[in-house]
């Protein structure tokens, strides 16, 4: 934090404040209920977003915006007021509008306001705008956009990269550009800008109404204000919850030995830092995880296909199961989740996801890699080995990889056995499918 000698005169001594939005409908989560009144294990998504709050951030001054409505300020008021009281900060919980942006606007009225009364100069006011979306953001990515701010930055946002490859596509729907994806990086919160720019941003939103729509934060209106925006490293963990889907790639993280907040790591002497979750791997540690998968062949008189390692087998008798029982795939998936410590198939890929159903293994594959890379790994390889008496593997093994990897983005390698005519697959009953995953935690 700028250092403030005792002889400085107060309307330059350095202030900060945070503003929470947290006004939000939540409609693409679906819960009929603000997303920040939504559990995430035991607490609300909102508990979380308040845990990194703590004295050492330095504030003055934490703004919660809530929605209007007077429940949404009795039940989600109060966790703001512990927080601002144990990190030291007073506290304004306020009413947003109907967007985000108005959300912020209302925020930083509140914090003009108050900074007018106590007499602090806007140039001297640092604010970190953070969404109560992203509830597992570490402190560690507060602290560096307030040393970004502290070196003089007038608007900072962290940033990660981006793992998928991000074409843009024209009004027909057509691949109209691939973009570098070495040049494009995913901004996060909390953003951290002087009040001075905050109030510039909003003069500039009142003269162009028209942009509101357009301009999803306010360091979008920066760029427009020819004020340069500094990126500093965001963090895997300070995902956005949008869906029902991030949801439980959140409460995954939440198990996973990656999270470890500053408020709940136990200290040393703490008896329940014995356990194996509590000892986290160091972060370069290779993260193996296995997956398993069987199925029961289709009555012979079922019209039935076969789908298996992402493959169509013709003129081979089916599996049963809800899905496509692509057990290949599926062990894949499996090893993916188990690897990241993300849980399983089951609670990624439930009936809460319908645009699943009838997904083919390959999807799912490619969808539970999206999950893994999004909770921040690196996927290295995964290897799968099938055991049963048919279909056979050998000559098509090399397309079955080929597939597969495609749907992984990384190396998938398939091997194919007998059991030597014994248990379920030697009697030809099912099938089954082993695979082990191998991660790492992009740094
Ligand atoms: N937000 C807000 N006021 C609004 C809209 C959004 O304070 N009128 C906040 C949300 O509470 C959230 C952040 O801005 O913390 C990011 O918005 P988003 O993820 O879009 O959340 P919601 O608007 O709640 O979700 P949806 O768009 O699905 O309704
Ligand atoms: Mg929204």
């Amino acid at each position: 934090m700028t250092s403030r000698p005792d002889d400085a005169v107060p309307t330059t001594e350095s202030r900060r404040a945070l503003v929470v939005v947290a006004a939000g409908s939540g409609a693409r989560l679906g819960f009929g209920m603000p997303k920040a009144a939504v559990q995430l294990q035991d607490r609300t998504i909102l508990d979380h977003a308040l845990d990194p709050i703590t004295a050492g951030l330095g504030l003055d001054l934490l703004v919660l915006v809530l929605p209007a409505d007077a429940q949404a300020h009795r039940e989600l008021a109060p966790a703001a007021v512990a927080v601002a009281a144990q990190a030291e900060a007073e506290v304004l919980i306020i009413s947003g509008g109907a967007s985000r942006t108005e959300s912020v606007a209302a925020g930083s009225e509140a914090i003009t306001e108050h900074a007018r009364r106590n007499e602090w100069g806007p140039a001297s006011v640092q604010v970190l705008v953070h969404d109560a979306a992203r509830p597992l953001t570490p402190t560690s990515v507060f602290d560096r956009v307030l040393s970004a701010l502290d070196s003089g930055a007038q608007a900072v946002v962290p940033a990660v990269e981006v793992a998928d490859t991000i074409k843009r596509v024209d009004a027909v729907g057509r691949v109209a550009e691939t973009l570098v994806r070495s040049e494009l990086r995913a901004a996060q919160t909390p953003q951290g800008f002087t009040l001075t720019f905050l109030q510039q941003a909003a003069e500039y939103l009142q003269n162009h109404r028209e942009q509101a729509d357009s301009l999803t934060d306010e360091a979008m209106i920066a760029e427009h204000l020819g004020v340069d925006v500094v990126v500093v490293d965001g963090d895997a963990r300070a995902l956005k919850i949008t869906t029902s889907a991030d949801l439980s790639t959140a409460a995954a993280l939440l198990q996973a030995p990656a999270h470890t907040p500053s408020t709940q790591n136990p200290g040393p002497e703490s008896p329940s830092s014995q356990g194996p979750s509590t000892q986290p791997a160091p972060a370069s540690a290779p993260r193996v995880g296995i997956g398993q998968d069987v199925h029961a062949f289709a009555a012979s008189n079922e019209p039935t296909e076969l789908w298996l390692a992402g493959l169509h087998w013709p003129h081979q008798q089916g599996l049963t199961g809800h899905s496509d029982a692509d057990a290949v795939a599926h062990a894949c998936c499996d090893a993916l989740f188990s690897a990241a410590g993300l849980g399983d198939m089951g609670a990624h890929f439930g009936t809460d996801r319908p645009e699943l159903v009838g997904a083919s293994g390959a999807a799912l594959l490619a969808e539970a890699a999206h999950i893994t890379r999004q909770a921040g790994f690196t996927i290295g390889s995964i290897a799968v080995q099938f055991i049963g008496n048919r279909p056979t593997f050998g000559p098509r093994r090399e397309e079955a990889q080929q597939v597969l990897s495609e749907a992984a983005g990384a190396p998938v390698a398939v091997s194919a056995t007998t059991s030597d005519g014994l248990g379920f697959t030697g009697r030809g009953e099912g099938i089954s499918a082993t695979a082990t995953a191998v991660l790492t935690l992009r740094q």
